[in-house]
């Protein structure tokens, strides 16, 4: 798999700006918060994790913590680089992975499935590594997410986009004024329920009715993150 939206991430500077400049206020990191959550009855010690797309590698840091052996794979080498002072890491994309059958008790997959063409590629690749009863702990934009941006006066709505499946971009404004774009896929949540059926059961979804988060420059987001917990499928 190889398309636009992968080379845009192949090395992200900025990206990793993001994550370490801190442009979002603290107070205002769901995404740590609802991941915690999420992750919360896992019982990680002594279990293989893997995190797909893992970016910086903070998830995947969330499982180590709580003692399970974790590697972290992504396309981008900046990315990696950066990942790679939290956990272990290995250069992979996400539909085809370098492991064996049935190796992980647990995978990651954290607001990756938006920006690839086909996640249903690397949910087969998550679900073949995985032992049954494995777990898949997932998140994306949320599909209702709502984003107001007080500077331009719009409020891009992904309820607005209903049954389709389209492109968005994406602005991220950094706080010395620089900006820059990254484009997600924007499907509606019965999209990924399909997917999922084929491989995975849903356990458990998290998608906070309200949060508002705040942005500098005046954008806020509102319930801006869905998560999944997932269970294997087993073989009939
Ligand atoms: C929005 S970031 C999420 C990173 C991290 N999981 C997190 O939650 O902060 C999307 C990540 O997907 C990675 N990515 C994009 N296409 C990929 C592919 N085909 N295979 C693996 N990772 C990919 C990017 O390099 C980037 O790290």
């Amino acid at each position: 798999m190889s398309q636009w939206h992968d080379q845009e991430w192949v090395d992200e500077k900025l990206w990793v700006e993001v994550e370490h400049d801190e442009l979002y206020p603290p107070e205002a990191v769901t995404k740590i918060d609802g991941a915690k959550n999420l992750i919360s009855s896992f019982d990680a010690a002594g279990k293989d994790v893997v995190d797909v797309g893992c970016g910086t590698g903070w998830f995947g840091e969330l499982f180590q913590q709580r003692g399970a052996r974790v590697i972290g794979t992504d396309i981008s080498p900046t990315l990696l680089a950066q990942a790679s002072k939290r956990i272990k890491t290995v250069k992979a994309s996400a539909d085809e992975l370098p492991f064996p059958n049935e190796q992980f008790d647990a995978a990651c997959f954290f607001m990756v499935a938006h920006v690839l063409e086909e996640p249903g590629l690397a949910l087969h690749e998550i679900s073949r590594i995985l032992k049954t009863d494995g777990k898949l702990f997932f998140a994306i934009v949320s599909p209702d997410a709502e984003i107001w941006d007080e500077k331009t006066k719009l409020c891009s709505s992904n309820k607005q986009l209903l049954n389709q499946e389209k492109e968005r971009v994406w602005v991220f404004n950094l706080k010395d004024g620089r900006s820059f774009t990254k484009h997600y896929f924007h499907r509606p949540l019965p999209y990924y329920h399909h997917l999922f059926a084929e491989f995975f059961q849903l356990e458990r979804e998290l998608q906070p009715s309200f949060i508002s988060q705040t942005f500098p420059e005046g954008m806020y987001a509102e319930h801006e993150y869905y998560f999944a917990e997932l269970v294997k499928k087993r073989l009939k």
